[in-house]
């Protein structure tokens, strides 16, 4: 599907593990690699949703679902690309995807330091429902990880489906 000049492609297999771990790379200081890709896709229900422009991987998001639950498990965005609205446009079509499975609720924990993700999910329309207190090592640091969920309702859906 094409999006505001992005395509999205999701998948329940391992086919793009490869590239999803070097994307991951980009993204994190802890980066998940071929193996851990693997792992997480082998488990029913695990979904990796990769978005292009104009051919290029720019993003990725990997979730899990059971319905009516689901849990985001990471999600990055090429350092190139950011704040252009590109990681609310994955979120977006990922919501999409849930609610065709009979997803309603999505939750994911974020830690209290990372700032732009914070943003990202207060914008999306996630409410902070727990913490963790120093559930996150960051070399010296803790830092608590934050809970967050989101029910939704058709008020959360920014994109209408008659155009995707
Ligand atoms: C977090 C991340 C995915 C955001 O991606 P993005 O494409 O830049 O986000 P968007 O452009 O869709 O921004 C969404 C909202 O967050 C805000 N935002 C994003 N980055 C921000 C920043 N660094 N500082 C302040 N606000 C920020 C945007 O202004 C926007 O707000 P709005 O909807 O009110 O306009 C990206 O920074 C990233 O990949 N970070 C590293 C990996 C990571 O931390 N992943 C999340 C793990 S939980």
């Amino acid at each position: 599907m094409n999006i505001r000049g992005l395509n999205f492609e999701f998948t329940e297999t391992s086919s793009h593990v490869e590239l999803a771990a070097a994307m991951h790379q980009q993204c994190f200081s802890k980066p998940w690699d071929e193996a851990s890709f693997h792992s997480a896709m082998n488990i029913p229900g695990t979904v990796l949703v990769l978005a292009s422009e104009k051919s290029v991987p720019v993003a990725f998001l990997v979730y899990r679902y059971s319905e009516p639950e689901a849990e985001i498990l990471t999600l990055g965005v090429l350092p190139a690309v950011r704040q252009r609205s590109i990681a609310g446009a994955l979120l977006d079509q990922g919501r999409l995807y849930l609610q065709e499975r009979d997803v309603d609720t999505l939750w994911l924990e974020v830690s209290s330091r990372n700032k732009a993700a914070l943003c990202l999910y207060k914008s999306q329309g996630f409410k902070e429902t727990g913490r963790r207190k120093g559930y996150y090592q960051d070399g010296g640091k803790k830092e608590d990880a934050i809970i967050m969920k989101q029910i939704f309702s058709t008020s959360n859906l920014r994109i209408d489906k008659r155009k995707t």
